[in-house]
């Protein structure tokens, strides 16, 4: 039996991990622990919450006697790293949430695991799942690889560029075994309404307009979640360790085309007249230190580790609007409240 810690397992990203886990490995017992933040949410994985190998645990990774006592209790044997602050309009209003979760919260979780194996690290990974943002912007062409310079230009990628140092750092220094992935932007059902396509897809239901950063022409390489979530277990069960891995869905869009996409898919869903969404578009305030153009090359994940993007575009934007769509309860949930708060505070002034 193999102990394995998932972090931010109730957020987006995390529970696609969680359920892919829990489901294909019943000999693994999966612990997910997650703070439940504003992005945590238990009513993302309500279909796994009661098979044996699955627990859930509350508990925030800055609290550094907790997380030394989780991993005394569990003895962890891998830990699959994803809980984190990952909107980077949140880290522009707030960039020390994204310093303290981010970077001091990776160096608790491994501290406690460097403290428990106690440099006996045999059959054990440390994989800190990051992002592209990492690499800073492109211009029109190239492709960032696993060799492109660090150069982060958002508090939330210099966080996470900083927690992927010390998570080199600590391979290097101490033998810690690890993996690092590097993802481009992730799609898909349960993302929480302040990324640009379920925030957009909740203001064309809704009718409220729908706020283009700038010229609208920013790039970016989207990915369906579940692919990803198939690339973290590829990279978990076959990665070289040690090695970090770019994974992307070779799918550019610029922000402006994907809208007209988005609008076009969601009049056909609303039986509404062609053209009616579209109108919503409102050009507002660029953000701070917009990055122009994020693109992965994605070659060494699929010649290596024989892992690929299986969702096309076209289809994967389908189930995501029809799961928006179709799950009206969960938006509701996770719209009242704090949320309304949000979205005044951060578009009232654009
Ligand atoms: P998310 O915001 O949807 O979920 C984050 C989860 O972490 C939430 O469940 C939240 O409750 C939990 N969390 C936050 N702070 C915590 C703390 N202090 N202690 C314990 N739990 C805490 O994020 P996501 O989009 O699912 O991203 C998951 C990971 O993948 C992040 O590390 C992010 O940097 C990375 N990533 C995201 C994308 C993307 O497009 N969303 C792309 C590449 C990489
Ligand atoms: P986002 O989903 O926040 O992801 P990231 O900034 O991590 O790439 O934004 C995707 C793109 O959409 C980015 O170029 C910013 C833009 N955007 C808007 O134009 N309007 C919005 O309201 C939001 C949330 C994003």
């Amino acid at each position: 039996m193999k102990n394995i810690l998932i972090t931010g397992g109730a957020g987006f990203i995390g529970s696609h991990v969680v359920r892919l886990f829990v489901n294909q490995y019943p000999q693994y017992e999966i612990f997910n622990l997650d703070a439940l933040t504003y992005a945590g949410n238990l009513e993302n994985l309500t279909d796994v919450e009661n098979l044996p190998n699955y627990t859930f645990i509350k508990g925030d990774i800055k609290d550094i006697q907790f997380i030394n006592q989780i991993f005394e209790q569990h003895r962890f044997d891998a830990v699959i790293h994803l809980a984190a602050e990952s909107h980077v309009d949140r880290s522009i209003v707030d960039p020390n949430a994204f310093i303290e979760t981010n970077v001091l919260g990776t160096a608790n979780l491994l501290n406690a695991f460097r403290h428990l194996w106690k440099g006996n690290f045999e059959d054990k990974l440390f994989y800190h799942v990051s992002t592209d943002e990492v690499y800073g912007a492109l211009g029109k062409t190239g492709l960032f690889t696993e060799t492109t310079p660090y150069d982060p230009q958002s508090p939330y990628s210099a966080s996470k560029a900083a927690s992927d140092h010390l998570v080199r750092a600590y391979g290097n220094t101490y033998d810690l075994p690890f993996n690092i992935s590097n993802c481009s932007n992730n799609y898909g059902p349960n993302q929480f309404p302040e990324k640009l396509i379920p925030l957009f897809i909740h203001n064309i239901q809704t009718g409220k307009n729908l706020p283009v950063y700038g010229d609208g022409q920013y790039t970016r390489d989207w990915l369906y979640v579940t692919d990803h979530a198939k690339a973290i277990d590829t990279v978990f069960h076959n990665g070289k360790r040690g090695e970090t891995y770019n994974i992307g869905g070779l799918n550019e869009w610029t922000n402006l085309d994907l809208i007209k996409l988005l609008c076009a898919k969601m009049d056909v869903k609303l039986g509404k007249p062609e053209g009616t969404s579209v109108q919503l578009i409102t050009y507002v305030k660029d953000r701070a230190g917009h990055d122009r153009r994020y693109a992965i090359d994605n070659t060494k994940i699929q010649t290596e580790l024989r892992w690929k993007p299986e969702m096309t575009f076209e289809e994967g934007l389908e189930k995501t609007i029809d799961w928006y769509l179709q799950n009206s309860d969960w938006l509701e949930h996770v719209t009242s409240g704090a949320y309304q708060k949000y979205y005044v505070e951060m578009y009232a002034h654009r």
